[in-house]
């Protein structure tokens, strides 16, 4: 049987460094899935392809003919890019088109110890029965610090306050949406990363991991 770990949490939370680092911890090397970048791909998709009005059949005709392979993941963690897919994401038709993908992904390693996917509905919509549950929080000025010190790699003048405003919005857009929101399951385990440093973190996430493993 293959373990699933189903992470979520809003932007700059640290679910990303956290399923990055579950992954490769172990011996068994769990199969890491990013779903923020289905989404970021297909936003991408949208931008090199001029669509201005985003108009949800053209952005679903982009999901479904996604292949990550053709897709330079250094391009997709930028401010653009983050209110692209931040608008796409609350199409269902996309959401359904993608949650295929995820699915997917988990029968594909069915061979595996165990898989980790990190996301806003993965504990809630995309695997509602995995064995672990993490909702990785913290506050919006720790979580914008971290945005901001990732924009300026890319654009050494963004400007701090625009980076909290567009967390916000985003955030606001996730938590708000009809479909698949951004929701703390009933049974996930909550750990707010505002003031632990990643070993800190990572110490009751392995805890955690130790009792289901067992
Ligand atoms: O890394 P960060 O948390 O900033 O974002 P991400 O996980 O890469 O996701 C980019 C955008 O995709 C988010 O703003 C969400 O609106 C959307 N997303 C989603 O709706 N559902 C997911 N499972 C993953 C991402």
């Amino acid at each position: 049987m293959t373990l699933v770990i189903a992470i979520d949490g809003p932007a700059g939370s640290g679910k990303g460094t956290i399923a990055k680092k579950i992954s490769s911890f172990y011996n068994f090397n769990f199969p890491h899935l990013d779903s923020g970048i289905l989404y970021r791909s297909v936003a991408y998709l949208c931008e090199t392809g001029g669509e201005k009005n985003l108009d949800e059949n053209i952005v679903l005709k982009y999901a479904q003919n996604l292949n990550l392979d053709e897709i330079d993941i250094n391009n997709l963690r930028t401010k653009e890019i983050d209110e692209i897919s931040s608008k796409i994401s609350s199409y269902s038709s996309v959401r359904e088109s993608l949650k295929s993908f995820q699915i997917n992904f988990k029968k594909i390693h069915s061979d595996k110890k165990g898989i980790v996917v990190d996301g806003r509905d993965i504990t809630t919509v995309i695997f509602p029965n995995a064995d672990l549950k993490f909702y990785i929080t913290a506050s919006l000025k720790d979580r914008a610090n971290r945005r901001f010190k990732e924009l300026m790699l890319i654009n050494p003048k963004i400007d701090k306050k625009l980076v909290i405003k567009e967390l916000q919005k985003r955030d606001q857009r996730d938590m708000e949406r009809s479909t698949a929101p951004l929701k703390i399951a009933d049974d996930a385990i909550i750990i707010d990363t505002s003031d632990l440093t990643i070993e800190e973190v990572m110490v009751k996430v392995h805890r955690e991991i130790e009792d289901i493993i067992k």
